[in-house]
C-alpha cells in the first residue's frame, strides 16, 4: 500500500550525464558527468511511487526501474525534451549540459595548410534558468551546482540567479565525476545543509525523501 512518504500521484523530471556538441560529424565536446547521481535520484523517486521522466545525455548506464527515459545528445536537443515532457511537478536539473557548442558544425574538418582549426563557439541556452521562468515552472525546482572552489558561495549565488527553489552543489574537485560518492550540500532559502561525503545512491535515496516531503 502506498505509506504517507510516497510521491504517487506526481510527475517529475530529471536530467542527467553530460551533453554532446558536435566539430563536425565525427567529432564533439563533451564533459566529464557520468549520468550516475542522476540516474540515481531518478531511480529513488521511482521507487518512491512517482512518475519519472528522465532525460539523459550520452551515458553509458541502463535505465533504472520504473522510469521513462528519453535519450538526447545535445543541450539544444535537451532543452526541447525538457519543454515536452512538461508539465511536471518538481524538476531535477542534474545535468552537466555543455555550456558551450560550436557554431555551424558542418562536414568533416580536414588537416590541412591552413593549420588547426578554429572553434567558435556560442553559449547554450541555461535550460534551468528557462524553466524557472516558464508559466509551467515546476513547483519545486532544483538544480545542481558543480564546482571546483568556493562551493558554497557559488552555489548561493547561482540559486539567486536562476530562481531556483534548492541548488544542490557538489564539489567536483577530487573523483566525483564518475565516482561512485559524492559531498553535497543543499543550499535553500533556510540556509545551507551539508551532508556527509556518500555514495550516490545514499545521496539519491536522501534528496528522495526530502522531495516527497517538500512535495506533500
Ligand atoms: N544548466 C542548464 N542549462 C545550461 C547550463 C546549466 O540547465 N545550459 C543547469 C544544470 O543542469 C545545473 C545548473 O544549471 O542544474 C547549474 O549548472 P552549472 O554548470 O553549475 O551552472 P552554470 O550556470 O552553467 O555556471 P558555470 O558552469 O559557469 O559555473
Ligand atoms: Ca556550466
Amino acid at each position: 500500500m502506498a505509506d504517507a512518504t510516497g510521491l504517487e500521484e506526481t510527475h517529475i523530471l530529471v536530467t542527467a550525464g553530460p551533453t554532446h556538441e558536435p566539430i563536425d560529424p565525427v567529432r564533439y565536446l563533451a564533459n566529464r558527468s557520468s549520468g550516475k547521481q542522476g540516474f540515481a535520484i531518478a531511480a529513488a523517486l521511482a521507487r518512491l511511487g512517482a512518475r519519472v521522466t528522465l532525460i539523459a545525455g550520452p551515458v553509458t548506464l541502463d535505465t533504472p526501474e520504473g522510469v521513462t527515459r528519453i535519450d538526447v545528445e545535445t543541450a539544444l536537443e535537451m532543452q526541447a525534451a525538457v519543454e515536452a515532457a512538461l508539465p511536471a511537478d518538481a524538476a531535477i536539473m542534474v545535468a552537466a549540459v555543455a555550456d558551450w557548442r560550436v557554431e555551424g558544425a558542418g562536414q568533416k574538418i580536414k588537416k590541412g595548410a591552413g593549420g588547426p582549426p578554429v572553434l567558435h563557439l556560442v553559449e547554450n541556452p541555461d535550460i534551468l534558468a528557462g524553466l524557472a521562468r516558464s508559466p509551467l515552472r515546476p513547483r519545486l525546482l532544483i538544480g545542481f551546482a558543480a564546482e571546483t572552489e568556493h562551493v558554497i558561495d557559488h552555489a548561493t549565488a547561482k540559486r539567486a540567479r536562476k530562481q531556483v527553489d534548492w541548488i544542490v552543489a557538489n564539489d567536483v574537485s577530487g573523483d566525483v565525476m564518475g565516482g561512485a560518492a559524492n559531498t553535497v550540500h543543499i543550499v535553500t532559502a533556510n540556509g545551507v545543509e551539508s551532508w556527509e561525503r556518500m555514495p550516490k545512491d545514499a545521496v539519491a535515496a536522501r534528496l528522495a525523501e526530502r522531495i516527497a516531503a517538500a512535495l506533500r
